[in-house]
């Protein structure tokens, strides 16, 4: 089928087989470029391995450490006349390359937060590769239905306590409009989007996998978390999805008791605000990253998920004396470039003046559009978006 990009809101309805694959052909060349990762992970599980930060994680530990990697998601195959996820052709082109390289890849297309998919992964590591020497915890997802309870749990993005007003842009439009949104009004609210987004979910993996013994003594495991600025505060950090990533935060020291017997550690990393299919869900922050992607690319320390977690693994996770570098709070600082001081007084100047006027001339909301669409995989020069594409691509190991 001819396949163009289709939007609706921020969600972009259909994706290209033959653009993912170039976003991760792009991917591998960039790790390879870096070089070996010395003492990295060898067999590696990613539980949200398919999209963003995830798929970048995979790509890091497979093509810069030669790692066997399993990879955990929830995507769909092309039918009835549409074209399958992104994440869906992502995993397929990895595979591929994965395959060509020598390397083992498999993958698990499911629930990760009901304890069927969970089983499932622990009996092919169990079959495949005995144990895993890391576990990346990348899922990120608007709902969940509790395996112990079967209650669906819907996260909210609100601000608590005050209403939040701000600029924010339409992405597609560059239109630059006030918003407010209002507080939540109970408690539920923040309680939901924790059994959402914080860390009871990591928590059942690690423990559902230290149980089955399928944990490699000196097992690491690391979970994505963000910060940002003041100016998102009230929507992200302070807001119900912050009390999220706070519970997920703490949730490492729980783990790290679990690991306690292996000699392993549980780390959360904070990382860079990133054009991902999640982040242009959440109102303001897409006019933020546009203008730090500004500054950013000015300054000549621009990073996408792949150069994120390249550096995560080189420069944190597996250093050549072993040690990690952490902040005061226990937590693996990735965001270290785009929280410096130069950077977010620009963006915080830039932010006063952003109009729908000058966003073309002060922002990078091109450099955001394009990531956009590359996520989907279009906007990628070599890719003739006229010519009938193969839709029908499988998952090698699904
Ligand atoms: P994403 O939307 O690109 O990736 C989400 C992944 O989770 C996909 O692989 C998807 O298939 C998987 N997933 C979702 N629901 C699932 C389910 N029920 N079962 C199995 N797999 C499921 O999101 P992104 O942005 O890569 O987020 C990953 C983590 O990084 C999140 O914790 C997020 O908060 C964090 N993060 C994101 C930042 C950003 O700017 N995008 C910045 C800092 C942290
Ligand atoms: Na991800």
């Amino acid at each position: 089928m001819i396949i163009k990009p289709r939007t609706r809101g921020f969600i972009c309805l259909t994706s290209h087989p033959d653009g993912t694959a170039v976003n991760i052909k792009n991917q591998i060349d960039y790790v390879k470029s870096q070089g070996e990762i010395k003492n990295g992970p060898k067999k590696v599980l990613v539980i949200g391995a398919s999209t963003g930060f995830g798929i970048s994680s995979r790509i890091a530990a497979a093509f810069g450490s030669g790692a066997a990697t399993i990879g955990v998601f929830f995507e769909k195959p092309a039918a009835e006349g549409k074209p399958g996820t992104a994440g869906w052709y992502n995993s397929a082109a990895f595979e591929k390359e994965a395959q060509n390289a020598g390397l083992y890849a498999k993958s698990i297309n499911g629930d990760a937060f009901s304890d069927e998919i969970k089983q499932q992964t622990i009996d092919l590591i169990k079959k495949d590769l005995g144990t895993v020497d890391l576990v990346v915890y990348s899922l990120a997802s608007p709902r969940r239905t509790h395996p112990k309870t079967g209650v669906a749990y819907a996260s909210v993005l609100k601000p608590i306590g005050q209403t939040f007003s701000n600029k924010t842009v339409d992405f597609h439009t560059g239109v630059v409009s006030d918003i407010t949104i209002n507080p939540i009004e109970s408690q539920e609210d923040i309680d939901n989007t924790i059994a959402v987004m914080g860390g009871e979910d990591w928590r059942f993996w690690m423990e559902d996998l230290q149980k089955a013994g399928v944990l490699a003594n000196g097992v690491k495991t690391v979970a994505y978390s963000y910060i940002g600025p003041e100016l998102t505060f009230p929507i992200y950090r302070n807001g119900t999805i912050g009390q999220a990533k706070n519970d997920l935060e703490a949730t490492a020291s729980t783990i790290n008791t679990i690991l306690k017997d292996l000699n392993g550690e549980a780390y959360v990393s904070v990382n860079k605000a990133l054009v991902t299919q999640s982040s242009s869900a959440i109102p303001v922050v897409p006019l933020y990253i546009s203008l730090l992607y500004k500054v950013m690319k000015e300054k000549g320390i621009h990073e996408g998920t792949i150069e994120q977690m390249y550096r995560l693994f080189n420069d944190r996770l597996y250093t050549a004396d072993g040690t990690i570098p952490l902040d005061a709070e226990g937590r693996i600082r990735i965001d270290d470039w785009e929280m410096r001081e130069d950077v977010q007084q620009e963006v915080d100047k830039l932010w006063k003046q952003a109009t729908t006027e000058n966003l073309e001339q002060i922002s990078d909301i091109e450099g955001y559009r394009n990531d956009f669409f590359n996520l989907f995989g279009f906007n990628f020069d070599s890719i003739d978006y006229d010519a009938e594409a193969n839709e029908q691509v499988n998952v090698p190991s699904i």
